[in-house]
């Protein structure tokens, strides 16, 4: 077993050569998502970097997210014309550049400025949707206006029916492509790291401040410009919860934990477009969702940061593809670092996939282009991946292509 995060199997015990990831300045030298991961982690302090990593409890869904890609190996073909590679694909009936869409991810204004402005951009000029979150930054009207963008708004239903109604049609005003209802968040996972940056509510702790203060560059980008706000509620929030660490608690709060079906009933009359449900990962509420007339489902537990020792999205895909009819999308979230994790996906069923964290280090490292670097990195590993498994086009891979790593099944001569 390695000894520290450095060694790998080309190292000896304690010896190395150890990997050294990069993280410096220059762009074009990032390999891998890892490497943003290393820049981000160098430049983000330690609170930002809690809230971007971390997951609820003991972590072991987060830890879940990562690990079921490794129940899964290749079988690769040889002798192949793999010549015409292509990661294209349909997401939501329109073509685009990969079978992704960036995640929802709320506070982003935590990482940089504009945050959401800068991974919108991204996503709009690589040819990717971008799922902007009730809990962003920026206003929604504001995201709309970049041009080319794939705009998606995902909704948490909080307080009364008045604030949703009001989300949604501005989400329609503004042309979004598809409405994304998170259901899984209505009782907060329970995050320590989150708790212990501070005193009471809204008082960071004096290590997360003194922490802070010794990213000036950080500083510089983000809270020099003042604390980030709920664009799109702050409106709804009383005066004294308007402030950052408040209104985070106060819309927790006022999330109904009796959210049920019938929300989804009323919310699918309100809004005229595409309607995925997000956060599901029982096979049960996937058909109830089929029945109730939504458009697709997405699986996940929301990065391993809700129901801690769930299965993961993986974990569940292939029995899940069986109840969903093609028509339908079914989108899979959560631990999506390389673009193997993206084939193995497409591979066991589902038609797309989300990052969020992969992203976001790309945003945390460099902005908008490393959010942009980030989504090429997934594109390149993907088209080599594909010509090492003998493969051309991404509606050509099914479970003839992937095994389980452990009793893989017999091999069929024809397959
Ligand atoms: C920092 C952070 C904030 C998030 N905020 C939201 C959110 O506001 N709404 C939502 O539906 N999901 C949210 N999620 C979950 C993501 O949409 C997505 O499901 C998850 O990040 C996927 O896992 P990955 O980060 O391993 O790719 C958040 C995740 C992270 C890491």
């Amino acid at each position: 077993m390695p000894q520290d995060d450095r060694e790998t199997i080309a190292s000896l015990p304690g010896r190395g050569p150890f990997r050294e990831y990069y993280d410096g300045p220059m762009l074009s030298r990032a390999q891998s998502i890892a490497d943003l991961r290393a820049r981000a982690h160098k430049l983000m302090p330690r609170f930002v970097l809690e809230y971007l990593e971390g997951g609820a409890g003991e972590e072991a869904a987060l830890t879940r997210e990562r690990t079921a890609f490794a129940d899964w190996r290749f079988l690769p073909r040889m002798l192949r014309d793999v010549s015409h590679r292509s990661a294209r694909h349909a997401v939501l009936d329109r073509d685009a550049r990969l079978p992704l869409a960036i995640a929802p991810t709320g506070l982003n204004g935590l990482f940089m400025r504009h945050a959401d402005l800068a991974l919108a951009r991204a996503a709009a000029r690589f040819g990717v949707p971008f799922i902007q979150s009730t809990m962003s930054n920026e206003t929604m009207e504001d995201v709309a206006r970049i041009p080319g963008l794939r705009h998606w708004w995902q909704l948490y239903v909080f307080g009364g029916e008045r604030i949703w109604h009001e989300l949604v049609d501005r989400a329609l005003a503004c042309g979004c492509e598809a409405l994304v209802l998170t259901v899984n968040s209505q009782v907060y996972g329970m995050r320590e790291w989150d708790e212990r940056q501070r005193i009471g509510r809204s008082l960071p702790s004096p290590s997360t401040t003194l922490d802070a203060a010794r990213h000036p560059r950080w500083l510089a980008s983000t809270l020099n410009h003042g604390m980030p706000e709920f664009a799109n509620v702050r409106h709804f929030l009383p005066e004294d919860k308007r402030g950052f660490f408040e209104g985070a608690f106060w819309i927790r709060d006022q999330m109904p934990k009796d959210l049920g079906w019938r929300h989804v009933e009323a919310i699918r009359k309100r809004w005229h477009g595409p309607l995925l449900i997000k956060g599901l990962i029982h096979p049960g509420d996937v058909r109830e969702a089929m029945e109730h007339g939504v458009d697709g489902v997405i699986l996940g537990t929301h990065g391993g940061r809700q129901a801690d020792w769930s299965v993961s999205a993986l974990d569940v895909l292939p029995e899940v593809r069986e109840l969903v009819p093609r028509d339908k999308a079914l989108m899979i979230s959560g631990g999506i670092r390389r673009g193997s994790d993206i084939l193995k996906a497409l591979a066991l069923g589902a038609d797309a996939v989300l990052t969020g964290r992969a992203t976001l280090y790309g945003l945390c490292a460099h902005g908008e282009g490393g959010v942009r670097k980030a989504l090429e990195i997934l594109e390149t590993e993907m088209l080599n991946d594909l010509g090492q498994i003998g493969v051309e086009t991404l509606d050509q891979l099914g479970s003839n292509i992937v095994v389980p790593a452990k009793d893989p099944p017999a091999l069929h001569p024809a397959g």
